[in-house]
């Protein structure tokens, strides 16, 4: 029970790695706070844990939103504590070459992927330090590692992530507070299953994706959601400014 009377705040936790996550931070004993902007997904995962007798609350929370995060986080580390902020929620982008990816559509995957992030450390961050413990988890992406076509503006965000999250673990260190950034390879979740039904043949195209792996299959959200909890947890004590690969082998070789 590696977050037995530990409270985890989760964004992007209506879905996917997110769900999975806070459902294994509430088997391992964590008050969990569930936020998403799909306020649904958010109260599903909700039910979930409340199946498993866990403890969680669902919040509806946009991570664009750089006030609205702050006083999410504030009123959870005032009712529960906060011991680790994971900054999970993330979206896609369209399957396109850079040329090609309007400046609308570019600005939201950074407002998301990248200022949401941001948004979600800066609400944080100020609680973690004043009681000198915690982590920081941000969810980041292998195509913020190796180059990967058709996802320049969400390489852009993801690469920024990675980097940011190196930066505060510098800030963060004294302060006895860890933040690492896990970069997942693709991962059976509805975004990875919505890309690829937009394909011509989805089943072809997961197939010559899983032939890319050295495991041969993608990821499963729970292997993502096991790697994000090593990093809270103090099973990686001494684990900061890392960016953890998590990616079937798509890298090995
Ligand atoms: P998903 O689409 O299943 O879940 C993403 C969740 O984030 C959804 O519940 C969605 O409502 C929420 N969300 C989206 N925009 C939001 C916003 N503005 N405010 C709050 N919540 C918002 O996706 P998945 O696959 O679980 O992705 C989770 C994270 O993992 C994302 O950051 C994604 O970029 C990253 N990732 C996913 C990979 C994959 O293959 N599935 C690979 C590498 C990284």
């Amino acid at each position: 029970m590696r977050f037995e009377n530990q409270t985890v705040f989760v964004t992007g936790g209506g879905s996917g790695i997110g769900r999975e996550t806070a459902l294994r931070c509430a088997r391992e004993g964590a008050t969990v706070v569930v936020a998403d902007v799909d306020r649904e997904g958010g109260e599903e995962t909700v039910a979930a844990i409340e199946d498993l007798a866990g403890d969680a609350d669902a919040v509806e929370l946009d991570v664009t939103d750089a006030d609205a995060v702050r006083d999410a986080v504030d009123a959870a580390a005032d009712t529960h504590g906060l011991d680790v902020m994971v900054n999970n929620a993330g979206i896609a982008q369209s399957n396109d070459p850079l040329e090609e990816v309007s400046l609308e559509e570019r600005d939201r995957i950074v407002d998301v992927n990248a200022n949401g992030v941001w948004n979600g450390c800066r609400a944080a961050i100020p609680h973690l330090k004043a009681q000198g413990s915690g982590a920081i988890v941000n969810v980041a992406s292998l195509a913020g590692v190796v180059g990967q076509p058709w996802s320049a503006a969400y390489a852009m965000t993801k690469g920024g992530v990675a980097k940011m999250t190196r930066s505060i673990a510098w800030e963060l260190g004294r302060h006895g507070v860890r933040a690492n950034a896990v970069c997942p390879g693709f991962t059976d979740t509805p975004m990875v299953q919505g890309g690829l039904e937009e394909r011509d043949d989805p089943e072809a195209a997961r197939e010559a994706l899983e032939r890319r792996y050295a495991l041969k299959r993608l990821g499963d959200p729970e292997e993502i959601a096991a790697a994000i909890c090593f990093l809270a947890s103090d099973d990686a004590s001494f684990v900061t400014g890392h960016e953890l690969v998590v990616d079937g082998g798509f890298t090995c070789g």
